[in-house]
């Protein structure tokens, strides 16, 4: 891509911070993950920060189990549900996009259609769907199932559930709804499309009592960083996150799901890749330096073990906190997250490191950017034109202070270097990454045959 093109920017919604001890520093809000007026604000901020959206990650359970571990670590344990969240900041917002993940594993598509429709038709345009497979027991022992099935079938049933919901979108032709009242006509019956499909997961015959949303469709996004993972990403999403260490990485996952991407029949321009990349910024380096091992001293050494040990899908509740892992602990392989597990195995095998050094450095496959408003402008645009991404999915250890400071510093700062929008786009969120509206099946059919 060429240098000096523009770049999208994402947010991730995380209550106090990203990092994992973020709810223990005394300048955070420790219950901002359920406060309606933390996510409000939080968003009028991206929003005149000129992000392009405002993105709530979820797995749809609480921990039951180690409660030792996760009364520290209280991820996903006290937040609101993302559907219902985005409601609520459709009314609140007027211009960002809305991202909000719901697991295929665990729903059904005609609900999340409909939902995710509705929010469409509330929000003027500006909702989007992550989709996940989820990667926890404790989800699957919520919906009758006693494990999380192979990650190859979660794959699968997301790739139906997908396909439903894609053409429950579809229901209804643009203009079916004509309400005409001389012929006393609501809709016009040649323009609904009835969905039958019987596959492997669903059986539905039916269509939405909703009609086509403003974006067509809300904008699919997805983060599969497994070959099945980008395989379906390939295939379907228009927005994906990254979870890359170096601008080479991530430029490399870039160029797979590009040539991924003709095996489905769909061109480069109609996938963002946001590159996910946790932030601290500070008004000197080594002020965000600080900042960082602040909060990195912060973790408990319970939490630092029962993350590593979680990722590695290993126990490492008896090991000495500074002594090597030793590698006849490790799994074979992984069913979780596939990207997480190779980053702590290489961490085992070739470098030897501590359990406490380990837990110490371990980032979840993304190191922290720490430094200036300047330096981090910097990162953004070597990566942007080096054509690791199109974007950036950024991450707040420290959520109000890292937004008000990139607002404050990092927007103006990629404006003036003309990397950044310089007002709000009118229209759809679509609109605003760049996505076209899809035509509907029916119109491009019709359109192609004049
Ligand atoms: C920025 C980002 C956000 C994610 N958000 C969620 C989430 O909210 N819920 C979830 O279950 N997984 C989430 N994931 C995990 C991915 O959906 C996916 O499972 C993971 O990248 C592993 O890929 P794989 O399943 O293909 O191995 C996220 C990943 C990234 C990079």
């Amino acid at each position: 891509m060429a240098a000096g093109e523009q770049m999208y920017l994402a947010v991730m919604a995380s209550g106090p911070g990203s990092h994992v001890a973020a709810w223990l520093h005394p300048e955070t809000d420790a219950r901002a993950a359920l406060s309606i007026a933390s996510h409000t604000a939080m968003a009028q901020l991206a929003e005149r920060g000129l992000f392009h959206m405002y993105f709530i990650a979820d797995t749809p359970a609480a921990r039951t189990t180690k409660l030792d571990l996760y009364s520290r670590m209280p991820i996903y344990m006290n937040q609101l549900e993302p559907i219902t969240l985005m409601a609520a900041l459709a009314a609140t917002t007027r211009h960002i996009g809305l991202g909000g993940t719901v697991s295929a594993s665990f729903y059904e598509p005609y609900n999340l259609a409909r939902q995710f429709a509705s929010i469409d038709h509330i929000s003027g345009g500006r909702v989007a769907w992550n989709i996940v497979t989820s990667a926890n027991d404790y989800a699957a022992q919520n919906f009758g199932l006693d494990k999380l099935p192979p990650h190859g079938d979660r794959y699968k049933r997301a790739a139906e559930f997908t396909d439903i919901v894609l053409k429950l979108w579809d229901s209804w032709e643009d203009d079916a709804f004509i309400r005409d009242r001389a012929q006393g006509l609501f809709f016009d019956p040649a323009k609904q499309h009835v969905l039958d499909h019987e596959g492997p997961y669903f059986k539905i015959h039916g269509a939405l009592n909703i009609e086509r949303s403003p974006q067509g469709r809300p904008v699919i996004i997805q983060a599969g960083a497994s070959e099945a993972g980008m395989d379906f990403a390939a295939s379907v999403a228009e927005v994906i996150f990254g979870a890359h260490e170096t601008i080479e990485e991530s430029r490399h996952f870039y160029d797979q799901l590009k040539t991924r991407l003709g095996k489905f029949g769909r061109a480069p321009e109609e996938l963002r890749l946001l590159a996910g990349m946790p932030v601290i910024i500070a008004d000197s380096a080594q002020e965000a330096e600080d900042k960082y091992q602040t909060l990195q001293a912060l973790i408990h050494p319970v939490v630092g073990r029962g993350r590593l040990g979680m990722d590695l899908e290993a126990d490492l509740s008896n090991l000495p906190l500074d002594e090597p892992v030793p590698e006849e602990l490790l799994p074979k392989s992984a069913n979780f997250h596939k990207k997480f597990y190779d980053t702590i195995v290489k961490m085992i095998r070739e470098e030897k490191l501590t359990l406490r050094q380990m837990y110490l450095r371990y980032e979840r496959a993304r190191r922290t950017l720490r430094g200036t408003p300047v330096q981090i402008a910097d990162t953004l645009q070597e990566w942007r034109e080096a054509g690791a991404c199109d974007g950036f999915m950024v991450m707040f250890p420290m959520m109000e202070d890292g937004l008000t400071r990139f607002v404050n510093g990092v927007t103006p700062e990629l404006q003036r270097r003309g990397l950044l929008r310089q007002t709000q786009t009118e229209g759809t969120m679509r609109d605003a990454l760049g996505l076209k509206r899809p035509p509907h099946p029916k119109a491009a059919l019709s359109r192609a045959a004049e």
